[in-house]
């Protein structure tokens, strides 16, 4: 038995994941899987909610989030990947838990309700409404300890400890209460100027572009609008390059800030110096990537057998969640 106290985390499967992603929640996740026995779910139901009406486009989005964490780094013979539609103890826990969860509570989640805006449901399904319920049963499925995530998950954190809480007090202590970690990183703006990078927003740099492409996307960034010659002086404290060149190529900030107040570097050559940063962090992960690309079958057994060690713990957790709630008579 491992000793060690566990991570579950996850991603949606519609669509590769991107260097926000990354900064968010896959470098904790590459830096923790020594010390904790690391769960990551290719989470395609909660994919379903919003994409209910295209499925061709999950099948591959599970292929390309799984290569997505495998190629950053997570090693498979630390880490299980986990297909969520493969682990039958989720929807039963779902199920259970949603006695626990009162209709409001779901209507005023932050999370949900700009999500909901976004996609623009006046009307929005049972499944989509509830899926915070369902990623309370993905975390607590494994009985994880801790959940990397970004902040806008704050609000599903929030509500599965408050299912823990609230089942253990009712049944017994059964459940494990998770913590949540966010990263250090700030969310990384888009290089176009939103506060977000999203697929749906069209600003963001695949973790599986090529070199050329994220060459292209950087030198198209928007950077300070006063600076129109090269060596005007410019303001990197409103610039979002060099808020990238923080997180990505923090060994050169400071002097690529000073240089840019005194008009020494331009925009160009700044954004030269930020691709090749980011070149630097990728090219690793794309050669990588063109080992699982090559060899799919392997991929699809990786997922198959994480699947399957999580079904035997889902299995058990659902057994002990049973007979907490006395509706357990035998096998
Ligand atoms: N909702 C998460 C996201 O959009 C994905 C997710 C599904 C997840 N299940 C989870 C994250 C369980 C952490 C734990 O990014």
């Amino acid at each position: 038995m491992s000793e060690k106290k566990r991570i579950l985390t996850g991603d949606r499967t519609t669509g590769k994941l991107h260097l926000g992603h990354y900064v968010g929640s896959l470098q904790n996740r590459v830096r923790l899987q020594d010390e904790y026995e690391s769960f990551i779910l290719l989470a395609d139901i909660q994919a379903l909610t919003t994409h209910f009406e295209h499925p061709e486009l999950l099948e591959h989005s599970i292929y390309e989030v799984a290569m997505d964490n495998l190629s950053v780094g997570l090693d498979p013979n630390k880490i299980t990947l986990v297909q969520q539609s493969r682990i039958p103890s989720i929807g039963e826990l779902t199920v259970f838990y949603s006695m626990l969860v009162s209709v409001n509570s779901l209507r005023h989640n932050p999370t949900i309700k700009t999500e909901a805006a976004n996609y623009g449901y006046n009307d929005m399904t049972y499944g989509f409404l509830g899926y915070p319920v369902s990623q309370s049963a993905d975390i607590t499925f494994c009985k994880a300890n801790l959940v990397p995530v970004g902040e806008d998950q704050k609000p599903h954190m929030e509500m599965t400890r408050k299912i823990v809480r609230r089942f253990n007090e009712l049944y017994g202590e059964t459940l494990v209460e998770p913590d949540m970690m966010l990263s250090d990183c700030p969310r990384l703006m888009g290089l176009d100027g939103n506060a977000k990078m999203g697929k749906s927003l069209g600003n963001a740099i695949y973790l599986s572009d090529p070199a050329e492409e994220v060459r292209k996307k950087v030198m198209s960034a928007v950077t300070d609008a006063s600076r129109i010659k090269k060596d005007d002086p410019g303001h990197p404290d409103i610039c979002v390059v060099s808020k990238y060149h923080k997180v990505f190529n923090a060994g050169e900030y400071e002097n690529i800030c000073e240089s840019c107040k005194k008009g020494a570097i331009g925009c160009v050559a700044c954004k030269k110096a930020l691709a090749s940063a980011l070149s630097a962090l990728l090219e690793p992960f794309r050669e990588k990537r063109a080992y699982y690309e090559a060899h799919r079958d392997e991929v699809r057994d990786i997922i198959l057998t994480g699947s399957e060690k999580a079904n035997k713990i889902g299995n058990e957790t659902v057994k002990e969640v049973k007979e907490a709630m006395h509706i357990y008579i035998g096998d």
